[in-house]
């Protein structure tokens, strides 16, 4: 079989065993409880009310009765007028590690009784747009959704946002989020630094009881049951998992999925129809039979026909492949085949693939600080003064209009008539790519700042607001410039 070109830039990597001290603590991060007002415990882990992370949004209880707490209180943001707003959680992280997040929905009717289905919106993670939430189908069946993704943290602060869009018909919602710190090793053969991993699925092959999580899974992963028309198989062996650098439960090692003969196991997985993308795709396995007194078990394996690797042998001690880069689209076909020289039928555990998204880039942080400082000066600043600034393009702070260069700055700041009431910030003069500058019609009041700094500034309007004192000179230059 010929190779297609695409391969070339495919790694694969085959793990044995190496040593990776595992603590039993649950992972770091948080667990915030969206629109609660007070600390729940589950499980023994502490659920957070979510004021301190957001200022927007409301927060709205769910008539539904029995359901777990995380579910029965909802934060509902405002659909004014249509317009595409994000509103974000924000949180204090580790600069350079990696978070697990996971956003939960449930939506119980919440938007009231003209609005049986629930709303369709968007999540962005920084200035990043990470995928649309729909839970239509599941709201349906009566189950709760979740979405999972891998993100870097890139600087101090990680926000999370919830945006509404062209298709979002009522008040978006959120029931809960997570955000917890990944182990070093994890899904490391990404690149971190230009990308991110969004979850399409994540599977326990031959499983059949309830999902995997904490503390099977240490860091609070979810592996759904998976079970097709083929045999499975029970196992007790389960290999150490600290030598796999995604650091799988050892639970998963407990079912496979495998063929009676030495025929293909064919699956079609993940079961749903994807996007044409590039995906992470890894795939765990561990041979239930003592491989020392039982022989070798060698697996081909093909996805979509296309060669995924040869010769795989599954001892055991177990074995990961990782495709880091993987064309794909539409539905998915994996099979799994007998090499020549194995006396044993193909057999798989567990799969994890993800949707690989490049990273939109971040505002230019010395005007994120300088944006910052202004809002928490005014008294009312826009509803949507939240997360990434400029970024994502398409949802862009009201007000400011961006430029998108070696570094992403605000040269635009136009909040004329908005009814804004507080005092503005010598942070100001920090934006330093600022052109023009339009407050009139608001009751801004206090002392106008020492806008020098501001070289490319050529338009500023102050008009009609409350400022006192003396006409900063410094203004008698910019003001001449125009
Ligand atoms: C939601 O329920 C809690 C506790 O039952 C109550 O304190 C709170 O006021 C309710 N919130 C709303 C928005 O009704
Ligand atoms: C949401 O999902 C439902 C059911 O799968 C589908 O009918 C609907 O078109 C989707 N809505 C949007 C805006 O994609
Ligand atoms: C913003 O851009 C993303 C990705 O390009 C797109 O999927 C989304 O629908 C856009 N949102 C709006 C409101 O145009
Ligand atoms: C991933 O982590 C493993 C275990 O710590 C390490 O041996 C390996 O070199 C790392 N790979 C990359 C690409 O960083
Ligand atoms: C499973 O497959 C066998 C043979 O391929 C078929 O006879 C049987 O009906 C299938 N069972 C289900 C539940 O699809
Ligand atoms: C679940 O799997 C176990 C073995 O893995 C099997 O004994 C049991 O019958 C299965 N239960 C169902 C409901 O399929
Ligand atoms: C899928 O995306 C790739 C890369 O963006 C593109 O080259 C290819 O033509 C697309 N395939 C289809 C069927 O749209
Ligand atoms: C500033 O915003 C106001 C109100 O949204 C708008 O009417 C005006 O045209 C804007 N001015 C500029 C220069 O963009
Ligand atoms: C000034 O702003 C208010 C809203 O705060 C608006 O109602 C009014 O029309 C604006 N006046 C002018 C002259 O634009
Ligand atoms: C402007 O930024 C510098 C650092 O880049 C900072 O030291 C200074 O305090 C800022 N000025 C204001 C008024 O915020
Ligand atoms: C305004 O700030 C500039 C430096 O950015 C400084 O040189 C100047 O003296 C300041 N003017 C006043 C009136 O404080």
């Amino acid at each position: 079989m010929s190779t297609p070109s695409f391969l070339l830039s495919l790694s694969f990597l085959f793990l044995s065993f190496l040593s990776i001290s595992l603590s039993q603590q649950p992972p770091k991060g948080y667990l915030i409880d969206c629109g609660a007002t007070s600390k729940t415990a589950i499980d023994d882990r502490e659920w957070l009310p979510d004021e301190d992370f957001i200022s927007t949004g409301s927060s709205k209880n769910l008539t539904v009765p029995r359901l777990i707490p995380t579910f029965s209180t909802v934060r509902s943001f405002p659909l004014q007028n249509n317009l595409r707003r994000k509103f974000c959680y924000t949180a204090r992280v580790y600069k350079g590690a990696r978070y697990l997040i996971r956003t939960a929905y449930y939506y119980g009717g919440v938007n009231g009784v003209n609005f049986p289905s629930p709303p369709v919106f968007d999540q962005i993670v920084d200035g990043t747009f990470w995928r649309v939430v729909n839970t239509t189908e599941d709201y349906r069946k009566g189950s709760t959704s979740s979405y999972e993704a891998v993100f870097e943290a890139k600087g101090t602060t990680m926000s999370v946002c919830i945006a509404s869009n062209t298709y979002t018909e009522s008040d978006p919602f959120i029931s809960s989020l997570e955000m917890l710190l990944l182990g070093d090793s994890l899904y490391n053969t990404t690149n971190f630094d230009s990308y991110a991993l969004s979850l399409v699925a994540r599977h326990s092959f031959g499983h059949n009881r309830s999902v995997i999580s904490y503390p099977d899974d240490l860091f609070d992963r979810y592996w759904e049951p998976y079970a097709e028309n083929v045999s499975v198989i029970a196992s007790n062996n389960t290999p150490s998992v600290s030598g796999f650098w995604n650091i799988p439960p050892s639970k998963i090692f407990e079912s496979a999925l495998s063929t009676d003969q030495l025929e293909p196991l064919e699956l079609r997985w993940p079961p749903l129809s994807l996007p044409n993308s590039t995906y992470y795709i890894a795939l765990y396995f561990a041979d239930h039979r003592d491989s020392m007194l039982s022989g070798s078990r060698v697996l081909h394996i093909h996805i979509n026909e296309v060669r995924y690797i040869s010769n795989l042998e599954v001892t055991s001690a177990g074995a990961a492949v990782f495709a880091t880069r993987w064309p794909l689209e539409g539905q998915t076909k994996i099979t799994l085949s007998s090499a020549a020289n194995s006396n044993a039928s193909p057999l798989i555990n567990a799969g994890e693939i993800f949707d690989i998204l490049r990273l939109g880039g971040r505002t230019h942080t010395r005007d994120v600080i300088a944006l910052n400082a202004m809002k928490s000066s005014l008294r009312n600043p826009p509803l949507d003064w939240n997360g990434d600034p400029c970024l994502p393009l398409n949802y862009t702070w009201t007000g400011i209009t961006c430029f998108e260069g070696e570094r992403i700055r605000v040269v635009t700041l136009n909040l004329t008539s908005m009814g804004l009431s507080g005092s503005l910030s010598s942070s100001i003069a920090n934006l330093t790519a600022l052109t023009g500058i339009w407050l009139g019609n608001n009751s801004l009041s206090g002392t106008i700042p020492n806008l020098s700094s501001l070289r490319l500034l050529e338009v500023l309007h102050l008009e009609d607001n409350q400022f006192n004192g003396d006409i900063p000179s410094s203004l008698g230059e910019i003001l001449t410039k125009q």
